[in-house]
């Protein structure tokens, strides 16, 4: 294994481990979490899930570092140690046709919450970022396969722990004023310790997700909105694709997940996909 040094921003292989070892003695999951496979560096978690199909319902998969870390969109995510990154595997019964995005949403609304708890107040920018005073600190990327019966989804988070803001800069100076770790939030200079942070939002997942009724999407669309704070909102947004921007209000969030806008014409557009700004 490689030596990879100590630094101010990460915790040794051995600290990392151990967080887990203390997510595992402290957690009350059934499924989620059970098994968990710790790895020093691999390309991608949701990779490595993708290509271990024997690895059973509710594995979660960690690495210390991803060489080749994917967002959304065919985004690189950078996974230098310091970070969290990892993927949970979950089989999801369901006849329902529903949208993957309330995956996604709960997964947010559990990381949410969790850190309310160390007294952080964290925003959700739709569709599957995480922010802490207006800077990305995590993103969700959830991939589906579905069959007739059954969704088996592969969840990744990556949420910036006590990475080196500096290095990141650095590397990306289109990064600036633009991302955040808890670290430097909290303003602290000891390392963060995140099992608790993995206790309580794993739990609200396995809790919310691993029920019957899933995705019962009015309750799951209240509390992403008490997070989201977007309807109603005078909001530009991006298209993706063609880079086209488009000045409105936000009148809904739809079942499917997508975005209605009115536009400054005066025509509702639904956006499935986007990159959203929100003008005072
Ligand atoms: C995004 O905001 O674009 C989504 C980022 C998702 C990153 C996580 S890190 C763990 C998992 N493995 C990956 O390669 N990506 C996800």
């Amino acid at each position: 294994m490689k030596n990879f040094g100590l630094k101010k921003h990460m915790l040794s292989f051995t600290e990392w481990e151990k967080e887990f070892q203390n997510f595992q003695k402290a957690s009350n999951t059934k499924i989620i979490g059970k098994n968990v496979i710790l790895l020093p560096e691999i390309p991608s978690t949701n990779i490595y899930l993708k290509e271990h199909n024997e690895l059973k319902h509710g594995t979660v998969v960690t690495a210390y570092e991803q060489l080749k870390g994917k967002g959304q969109k065919d985004r690189k995510w950078i996974s230098k140690p310091g970070g969290l990154y990892l993927s949970i595997k979950l089989d999801i019964l369901s006849t329902k046709n529903f949208s993957p995005f309330w995956i996604t949403a709960t997964v947010a609304i559990g990381f949410c919450k969790a850190l309310n708890q160390i007294q952080l107040q964290p925003t959700i920018k739709w569709p599957n970022d995480l922010l802490l005073n207006g800077k990305k600190v995590a993103g969700i990327l959830t991939e589906t396969i579905m069959t007739n019966n059954s969704i088996t989804a592969i969840i990744g988070i990556g949420l910036n722990v006590n990475n080196d803001l500096n290095e990141i800069i650095t590397l990306f100076p289109d990064l600036q004023s633009k991302v955040t770790t808890l670290q430097h939030e909290l303003q602290q200079s000891d390392l963060l310790h995140f099992s608790n942070i993995l206790v309580s939002a794993l739990e609200y997942i396995e809790s919310t997700i691993l029920t019957i009724n899933f995705p019962d999407i009015d309750a799951i669309k209240n509390e992403w909105l008490e997070y989201a704070d977007i309807e109603a909102k005078k909001v530009t947004i991006e298209k993706i694709d063609s880079h086209e921007i488009i000045t409105g209000i936000v009148t809904k969030i739809t079942d499917a997940g997508s975005l209605l806008i009115k536009t400054d014409l005066g025509k509702v557009e639904e956006f499935t996909s986007g990159e959203i700004k929100f003008i005072k």
